[in-house]
């Protein structure tokens, strides 16, 4: 039967060696939390990293580790280390991520990472050939593996390839100014069906291809040499039942069976029944806004100093590409600025900031959406931003307020939030206002709107969809003369 090949940097689980034992974690990052929903083992296959390199892997313990993936339904692609600094930290995230999320500056063109970067796509591309038929549907995800379609393409002139990018495409005149801005395109258009969370990042995509290649391109489609291809956008949702039942079991849970985050939450509440809990969740990443976001919370203080003592402000800060530079700056500044906020304005009763740099279970993202009065989430940013969309699923009585940036993706989807410029903290601090000082009802009927959208397309609409655009492509053929 034929399958589907997902094909992705990052598995659903990373893999660590403890004491000579294999433990699989479960991977954070919208990618693979969104997909992992949608791969069903006996369907598909996922081929990806691991999160190990080879130095770190006793070759004892190969035949357990491929084993462990198994059972997940997914197959290694074996990275070195050297490998893993040009081609993860390298160029994904030191050249390419900055500068599809606008951080000029921070854009690095070395071409020991864009010859790293080829060298590793091409690894992933063969593990495809190698582990799929011919008549297998290949589905490439995310600004990793962004050659890997045209390599395929190479080798499987008529295969089905589809490609994903879970972030932004970024305007022709941020593109251009990549070295191997040509090479890129070509990769991609290896794909017959390239997808888009936004109509805008489509756009975007489509001026380059034209501008930069001199492709003709009608409405959606790009012609090349005998093939059509097709881009669209495909805005991703969540697995949003899994959510809600979460929130239902957590809600009902008894006293004694919660667990120790949710007692500590619940003892806040009732020592301080006035007190507002806001939230922000974010990989610890400068697209994510978070240091503006504590700036903002201060000049909110200042400005409505009423709240102080009222509201509190956690802040789940996840680790995330720690041996890229500008994410070691990022942790230095934060860690600063909540030490400063905190030795300010906190007293006896009360700390202004609650910060956590750590991942947490799914149980207990569940606690923090569920006692949270208002979710903040501020990214400069941001491709989609899942959390935005799992906070308000899993408000099963329909309080609760979403402040969310107009650039994350998920704005365009989520109207009835209340969306800001995160480099505006006048507007800030009054939206915060407005979101502690909603009634009950407007908060109501905002979520109930957010919450059928979102229950309505959910994750696995967005996969179908999709795929069968694909599989429409398929029946129709590639040709187009
Ligand atoms: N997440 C997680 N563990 C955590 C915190 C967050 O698995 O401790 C998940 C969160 O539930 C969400 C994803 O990480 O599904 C973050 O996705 P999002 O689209 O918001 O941002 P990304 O990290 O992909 O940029
Ligand atoms: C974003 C990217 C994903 C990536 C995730 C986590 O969601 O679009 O491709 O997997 O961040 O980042 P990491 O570098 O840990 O894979």
């Amino acid at each position: 039967m034929a399958k589907t090949i997902i094909i992705s940097n990052r598995l659903p689980v990373q893999l660590q060696i403890n004491n000579g034992s294999i433990n699989a974690i479960p991977s954070v990052g919208g990618l693979a939390t969104g997909m992992k929903s949608v791969h069903s083992g006996s369907e598909s296959l996922w081929i990806g990293w691991s999160g190990l390199t080879d130095e770190d892997t006793p070759p004892e313990l190969e035949d357990a580790i491929d084993k462990a993936l198994k059972e997940n339904g997914c197959a290694k692609v074996k990275l070195n280390a050297q490998e893993v600094d040009g081609f993860y930290f390298g160029f994904s995230n030191r050249t390419v991520w900055p500068l599809f999320h606008y951080f000029l500056k921070y854009s690095e063109f070395e071409l020991d990472f864009w010859n790293t970067y080829k060298a590793v796509n091409q690894k992933f591309a063969d593990a495809i050939i190698e582990k799929s038929d011919e008549d297998d549907t290949i589905w490439v995800h995310d600004y990793q593996l962004m050659l890997v379609p045209q390599m395929v393409r190479e080798k499987r002139p008529n295969t089905s390839i589809g490609f994903f990018l879970h972030i932004p495409f970024p305007s022709y005149e941020i593109f251009r100014t990549l070295p191997w801005r040509e090479e890129i395109l070509e990769g991609l258009l290896g794909s017959d069906l390239i997808g888009f969370h936004t109509y805008d990042y489509e756009r975007h995509f489509l001026s380059s291809v034209r501008r930069l290649l001199g492709l003709e391109v009608s409405f959606n489609e790009i012609y090349l040499d005998n093939r059509v291809i097709k881009v669209d956008s495909f805005p991703m949702g969540i697995d949003y039942k899994k959510f809600r039942d979460a929130a239902l079991v957590q809600v009902e849970r008894k006293q004694d069976n919660r667990s120790d985050l949710q007692q500590r939450l619940d003892d806040h509440k009732a020592s301080a029944p006035d007190t507002k809990l806001i939230l922000s969740i974010d990989r610890l990443d400068y697209s994510k806004g978070i240091a503006k976001r504590i700036n903002a919370f201060e000049y909110f203080l200042n400005k409505y100093p009423e709240y102080k003592e009222k509201v509190r402000l956690i802040i789940l800060a996840v680790p995330s590409r720690s041996n890229v530079p500008q994410y070691q700056l990022l942790k230095k500044e934060i860690d600063e600025l909540v030490g400063r906020i905190n030795g300010e304005l906190s007293t006896v009763n009360w700390t202004p900031i609650w910060y956590f740099y750590r991942s947490l279970p799914f149980e207990n993202l569940i606690d923090l959406y569920t006692s949270s009065d208002i979710a903040w989430l501020t990214p400069l940013r941001d491709g989609m931003n899942l959390v935005a969309k799992e906070y308000i699923a899993t408000r099963t009585d329909k309080s609760g307020v979403l402040i969310l940036s107009e650039m994350a993706g998920s704005a365009y989807e989520m109207n009835e939030a209340l969306l800001i410029n995160p480099n505006n903290f006048e507007q800030q601090a009054d939206t915060l206002h407005q979101a502690i000082t909603m009634p009950l009802e407007e908060q109501q009927s905002r979520n109930t709107f957010l919450q059928k959208r979102l229950e309505r397309y959910n994750v696995e609409v967005w996969a179908n969809e999709f795929m069968s655009a694909l599989n429409q492509k398929k029946t129709a053929g590639h040709a187009y003369i």
